[in-house]
């Protein structure tokens, strides 16, 4: 339980809040290269901050306020120029720096006055790796955007996923560390959607929890759990889906990041890599190729009932569990049992890295050495062998459901066998 201050202090993400310090220490996720593939601007919401993305034209990103600084209009509707955007309503331009750069009838009536030169804006760096496009909203410099192995893997298949969660990402990071519910709501709680849906011979053999554990390492905590009829011996006992802190989960080839939009809002990315071993075929894949897709976010239907059909899968359930503990869960109110180590173990994590920025130190993973390699994170085999690693079309793993790539596969091969 916390006290309400202290559920205020991990929850609130905006400009100037200790966890809106904490955060913007952190590259972020903001886009792919393939979303800005057919378009010029992009809306962002992240950290409580309304932005735009923009590619100009000579293909370089900027990431500024959305709001023009001269009176108002947003830059998402903005023009891209050679170089950086220019705002619609009265021609205004800035670049990738927020610096003004042109003031068209301001010119014209004073040419010697050069009032754009005292005219910014806000601007904030952009990066890119794996065909993921990166914002960092922190004090300069930046860090270093960490080669977490997934964005640098080679030879492999990406795909990307992503959803608006409407709920505050501490609870979503917090389900991270919480290896029970998998018996309950990934199995039992499954076999019953099942039943609703009248999928009983789908049903999943549920699993009792003997024991959970929990470890932190170099980047993060990795959980461990005995399930009736394992041992400490197994795999899934030494490695359980590594949290890296502080808002990136590795499920087996999966990346799930959680990227606050504001209080209540969450930017969730599910970044896919398939590699040899998974049986997808493996070709030319470009950045602005990679495929993008959209998983659902399960709300109770016009009568009130469940959406049966979007909650058969991992991601489905997870988000459920999510939004119904309400926007920002009120923390004040729960009771924590010995499930709960980890939540508790990460939100200690979180309160040492706030306080670290409060001494005026850099928090865990903010990285300074420019050559720093690839940053290989534990993995769970178990996992890895069942879901992620292989296309099984069976498999209700995160957003497996919804994959386009596996979609393709199975067309392929249906194609194939129709012939
Ligand atoms: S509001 Fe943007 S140029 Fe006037
Ligand atoms: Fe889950």
């Amino acid at each position: 339980m916390l006290t309400q201050e202290q559920n205020e202090r991990l929850t609130r993400v905006g400009p100037g809040t200790p966890m809106g310090n904490l955060l913007r220490r952190y590259w972020h996720p903001i886009a792919t290269v393939s979303q800005m593939k057919d378009r010029d601007t992009l809306p962002i919401k992240l950290l409580g901050e309304d932005l735009v993305l923009y590619r100009d034209l000579s293909g370089t990103y900027g990431l500024l306020e959305a709001r023009c600084p001269h009176r108002s209009m947003s830059l998402v509707y903005g023009i891209p120029e050679k170089c950086g955007i220019r705002c619609p309503y009265h021609g205004w331009a800035f670049d990738e720096k927020g610096q003004c750069i042109e003031q068209p009838y301001e010119e014209a009536e004073d040419p010697d006055a050069r009032f754009k030169d005292k005219v910014t804006t806000v601007a904030y760096e952009v990066s890119q790796m794996g065909g993921m496009i990166f914002g960092y909203l922190g004090p300069k410099p930046a860090p270093v955007l960490p080669k977490w192995d997934l964005y640098v893997a080679e030879e492999a298949m990406r795909e990307v996923g992503f959803a608006v969660v409407p709920c505050n990402w501490l609870q979503i990071m917090e389900n991270s560390l919480d290896p029970v519910h998998v018996e309950w709501l990934h199995q039992y709680f499954l076999n019953y959607v099942l039943r609703k849906l009248g999928k009983d011979d789908k049903q999943r053999p549920v699993k009792p929890h003997v024991k959970v554990g929990f470890d932190t390492f170099e980047y993060g905590i990795t959980k461990r759990r005995v399930q009736q009829g394992n041992s400490e011996e197994d795999d899934d006992w030494k490695i359980g889906h590594p949290v890296v802190f502080p808002n990136l989960l590795k499920t087996g080839h999966v990346f799930q990041v959680r990227v606050p939009q504001d209080d209540n809002h969450t930017a969730y990315w599910w970044y896919r890599i398939f590699d040899k071993e998974s049986g997808m075929p493996i070709t030319p894949q470009a950045d602005v190729d990679i495929p993008v897709y959209s998983a659902p976010v399960p709300l109770l239907d016009g009568s009130g009932l469940p959406q049966w059909d979007i909650l058969d899968n991992n991601s489905g359930q997870d988000i459920v569990a999510w939004i119904t503990q309400g926007l920002v869960t009120d923390r004040t109110k729960e009771v924590l049992g010995r499930s709960d180590r980890g939540v508790i173990m990460y939100r200690k994590m979180l309160e040492d890295a706030m306080r670290d920025i409060e001494a005026g130190k850099d928090p865990k993973n903010v990285f300074r050495d420019p050559n720093m390699g690839p940053i290989e994170l534990p993995v769970e085999k178990f996992f890895l062998g069942r879901v992620s690693n292989t296309i099984d079309k069976t498999s209700t793993g995160n957003t497996v459901k919804y994959s386009p790539l596996i979609k393709e596969v199975e067309e392929a091969k249906n194609r194939t066998a129709a012939e």
